[in-house]
């Protein structure tokens, strides 16, 4: 079964939406199959989002994603990687469907509430940079 890395971010964890939305995505038939708190240090930040390092916007997501802790989560369902990109919603929170998560619980282009891996090798390399060997091995 496909398995996706997400990560609620420190908005919607700051917020106190972060149950609602794992119960979304339960509801969506996704599993819950690895789950953490943490608060990310700026090297970690800047590394998780090194694809982005060129643009205008890393400075402040640096800033935005090492506010507070998140939540990083594996989870796994037929299709995970795209079911949950259309679970999200657009990037910006406005421009987001009506009833994603995006939609329900972000803010705007930065503060939007959750990430979601955008492909699957980008889910393995992303699951592994939370989520050690061992720590999914002991989840199941
Ligand atoms: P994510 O990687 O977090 O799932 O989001 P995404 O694929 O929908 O969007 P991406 O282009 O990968 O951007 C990563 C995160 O950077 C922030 N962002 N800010 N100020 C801006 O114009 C801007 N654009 C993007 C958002 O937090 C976005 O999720
Ligand atoms: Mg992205």
């Amino acid at each position: 079964m496909e398995t996706t890395l997400t990560i609620l971010k420190p908005d919607s964890v700051g917020a106190g939406n972060a149950g609602k939305i794992l119960a979304q995505l339960e509801g969506e038939g996704f599993k819950i199959r690895a789950l953490k708190k943490l608060r990310l240090t700026e090297t970690q930040a800047r590394a998780f989002y090194e694809v982005h390092k060129e643009r205008p916007f890393y400075e402040e997501l640096v800033r935005f994603m090492t506010r507070g802790p998140v939540i990083p989560a594996v989870l796994e369902r037929e299709n995970a990687v795209v079911h949950l990109r259309e679970v999200l919603g657009a990037t910006d929170s406005t421009q987001a469907a009506e009833g994603t998560v995006r939609n329900l619980y972000g803010t705007d282009v930065q503060e939007n509430a959750i990430h979601g891996s955008d492909s699957q090798e980008n889910a393995a390399l992303e699951t592994a940079f939370f989520f050690s060997r061992a720590e999914l091995l002991a989840a199941e």
